[in-house]
């Protein structure tokens, strides 16, 4: 039997096959486009995701018997608003996750309805990318279309309605709508109402393991897949992540470096971060988590490299940063590209530069480009300790995580031993496992993650680079703080 894994992700999907013994047999990657249509929004097309799935299954499963295809789960970017009407029709493009035009309605919601009633509500305060206040956005300035809104969902639901007729979702992704009563695991009516929201319009919530449905009869036909196929719900790509990578005991870590950074913590129990700057969302497996969430992390690597230098490749811009290097770099990097989520949430802040010299070279900035995302993670990083939870290692997964001297800088600046999963396909591999885990292959969650996943390789911090990095993280830490009144002006 084999299994289906979709990650949903920013810039591109990926499909991978895998079978009982956790093998990636086949996989397949589409690219979509991404739309900035004014600076600080951040949108897609859903039938553009839809389209590349379709493209996707059809590839991937080619020549293989339609009935040895037993499941299929779904990691998906997180928070993006999608709206059908009743005639299931796409209302406008998918508001995103990184999208900060929700300035106002952020500041209505922590303001004026408070932090301290929303930490209450829903165990998280707003931030820019949640659905909540694109709700609220949508309701002000597209009032016809706000009207029109029949089905609301999130990215990866979509490709479950499309696949299923269901309309579901799963806890992990809805705890990111700051719709969702994370800790007891239903709607907030209070939030519902304020966003002028009906609970029909909501979609049914399941835990991410659980069958949602199977294909419908046209897509069996467009797929050459079999009707019976089981759809799980899947979960937020980060939850997906944390499976795909065995984050599921209580305290266990990962970082995932790609286009967003992300800082996860499993927690057995419901926990929250006092002030919210740390999302605290429901896990996949069931039970909660903590998550730090950078907006740009290798995206900042990518777009210094790709549209500035207009480098060949990411391994020969860092081919001469050795370990001399580390720690000792005067040029520094502020990573807030589209804005920052944690531990911030300033939708104003912008990527900056600081302490270049006429000595400084190309080789000096794309070392701080890598540290600036790093140091990011450690701000988040320092929440959770302050917290009063210990963080001893971590896993560390995602594009960014293939380059050497970035799993070098990280475990420098946070100052913890890193392991490396054995297969960097986070997201997709959790949503096949948990279609594994749906189907009945496995009991649960963390006996699949027992039975399937393994390291291929593991970072340890050296005292002196960490010393280094220490001192620098002080510097690093005054930077924004000097900076935000001129950002915001
Ligand atoms: C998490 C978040 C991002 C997206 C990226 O809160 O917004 O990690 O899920 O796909």
């Amino acid at each position: 039997m084999y299994y289906i894994g979709i990650d949903l992700g920013t810039t591109n999907v990926k499909l991978i096959l895998l079978d009982e013994k956790g093998q990636i047999c086949r996989s397949f990657s589409d690219t979509y486009p991404l739309d900035f249509p004014a600076p600080g929004w951040s949108e897609q097309s859903p039938e553009d995701w839809w389209e590349a799935v379709v493209k996707g299954l059809k590839t991937l499963t080619e020549g293989i018997p339609a009935k040895e295809i037993r499941g299929i789960g779904c990691g998906g970017q997180m928070h993006g608003l999608v709206v059908l009407d009743n005639e299931d029709r796409v209302i406008r493009p998918a508001i995103l996750w990184n999208d900060g035009r929700t300035a106002e309605e952020v500041e209505f919601l922590n303001s004026v309805v408070g932090t301290g009633h929303l930490m209450k509500e829903t165990a998280n305060i707003a931030f820019a990318g949640f659905t909540a206040p694109k709700l609220l956005w949508m309701r002000k300035h597209e009032p016809e279309n706000f009207k029109r809104i029949c089905k609301i969902m999130l990215p990866k639901d979509y490709i479950n309605y499309k696949l299923t007729g269901m309309h579901v979702t799963d806890y992990s992704d809805a705890g990111g709508m700051l719709l969702l009563d994370v800790e007891h695991r239903d709607w907030s009516e209070e939030m519902l109402s304020l966003c002028n929201i009906r609970r029909e319009q909501m979609p049914k919530l399941y835990e991410s393991y659980e069958v949602v449905g199977t294909l419908l009869p046209e897509v069996a036909a467009a797929t050459g897949l079999e009707e019976e196929t089981t759809v799980v719900a899947g979960a937020g790509d980060n939850a997906a992540a944390a499976i795909g990578t065995g984050t599921v005991k209580d305290g266990d870590c990962n970082i995932s470096l790609g286009t967003s950074g992300t800082l996860f913590i499993a927690s057995d129990r419901f926990t929250s971060v006092p002030g919210g700057s740390i999302h605290a969302f429901p896990h996949a497996t069931g039970k909660y988590h903590l998550m730090g969430c950078m907006l740009s992390a290798a995206s900042c690597n990518m777009w210094f490299c790709d549209d500035i230098l207009k480098a060949a490749s990411y391994a020969e811009e860092q081919a001469d940063i050795s370990e001399e290097d580390l720690g000792r770099n005067h040029v520094m990097f502020l990573p807030y590209l589209m804005g920052e989520r944690s531990p911030i949430n300033d939708t104003n802040a912008r990527g900056s530069f600081v302490g270049m010299r006429l000595d400084t070279t190309r080789k000096d900035m794309v070392q701080a480009v890598l540290e600036g995302v790093a140091f990011g993670l450690r701000d988040s990083l320092e929440v959770i300790k302050a917290r009063g939870l210990k963080v001893e290692t971590s896993g560390l997964c995602g594009g960014g995580s293939r380059s050497a001297l970035w799993q070098k800088i990280i475990a420098n600046v946070l100052g913890i031993p890193l392991t490396l999963p054995r297969t960097e396909e986070g997201p997709a591999y959790g949503g096949a496992m948990l279609a594994m885990v749906g189907t009945g292959l496995f009991a649960d969650v963390p006996s699949c993650c027992e039975a399937l996943l393994s390291l291929r390789g593991r970072v340890e911090p050296d005292p002196e680079i960490t010393a280094r990095y220490e001192k620098q993280y002080r510097k690093f830490r005054k930077l924004y703080p000097a900076l935000k009144n001129f950002f915001s002006e």
